[in-house]
């Protein structure tokens, strides 16, 4: 079958359907229905749907990983994953206060309610945005949850119509073989005046800028 995407997702997406889990679909339906609004078999008919698409990606998905907005229930994770990666000097440590008031910026891939990495996406007011504070465990590295959580952030960021990603980084190889492509600190302004500027590293500073353009 040759299912042109745009014309299909005109169809399915509606508003309301946008960006919620299938839990919140399904809570959706079932609050219409006991509303009165709609009837037990619209009501079946939804969790049929549901329990398929599920049964669908189950059979095919090679690792059963998901990635997924993060919720206040991560922290704890986020919190443990953001401080492991900050002492290795690879992420800038972050406050949990700092993470809980930011929790909707963050993306989180898990395995069996495990939290197996995570990363953020900033959006700085002129419109550039920023991936921030990527760790993946280290029990699972190099099985694809970097390049998944790194795509999730960025079709978040495309249908936020932001234009252009980067990153500041020591693992340059993992994002030049997920399409980031190399740029320099100097031609990120906004990075510079946030943090660089305080940064005690600034005149040494050994972290490589990528930038990831989503209208090419
Ligand atoms: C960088 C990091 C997030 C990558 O996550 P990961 O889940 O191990 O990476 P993936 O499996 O998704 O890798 C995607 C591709 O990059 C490659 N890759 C990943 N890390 C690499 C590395 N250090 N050197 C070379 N290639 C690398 C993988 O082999 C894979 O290549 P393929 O497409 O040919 O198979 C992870 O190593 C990590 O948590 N590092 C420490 C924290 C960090 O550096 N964060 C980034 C701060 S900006």
């Amino acid at each position: 079958m040759n299912v042109k995407k745009n014309e299909f997702l005109s169809y399915v997406i509606l508003d309301e359907l946008r960006d919620n889990t299938f839990e919140e679909i399904y809570e959706k339906a079932e609050s219409l229905y006991h509303d009165g609004k709609i009837s037990e078999t619209d009501l079946k008919h939804i969790a049929t749907y549901i329990v398929g698409i599920n049964q669908v990606f189950l059979q095919h998905g090679e690792n059963n990983y998901t990635v997924r907005q993060a919720t206040l229930e991560d922290v704890d994770a986020l919190v443990d994953m953001v401080a492991f990666w900050a002492s290795q000097g690879q992420n800038l440590p972050r406050k949990k206060s700092d993470i809980v008031r930011n929790i909707q910026s963050f993306a989180v891939c898990v395995k069996d309610r495990q939290v197996l990495g995570c990363a953020c996406l900033y959006v700085y007011d002129s419109g550039l945005a920023e991936i921030r504070s990527l760790g993946v465990s280290p029990v699972v590295q190099r099985q694809g949850q970097g390049r998944a959580i790194v795509q999730f952030l960025l079709r978040r960021a495309r249908k936020m119509f932001i234009d252009r990603v980067f990153v500041l980084t020591r693992s340059p190889e993992f994002f030049g073989k997920i399409g980031f492509k190399l740029t320099v600190k100097e031609k990120l302004p906004e990075k510079i005046l946030k943090d660089c500027d305080n940064c005690p590293k600034k005149d040494k500073c050994d972290e490589i800028a990528f930038i990831y353009e989503l209208n090419e």
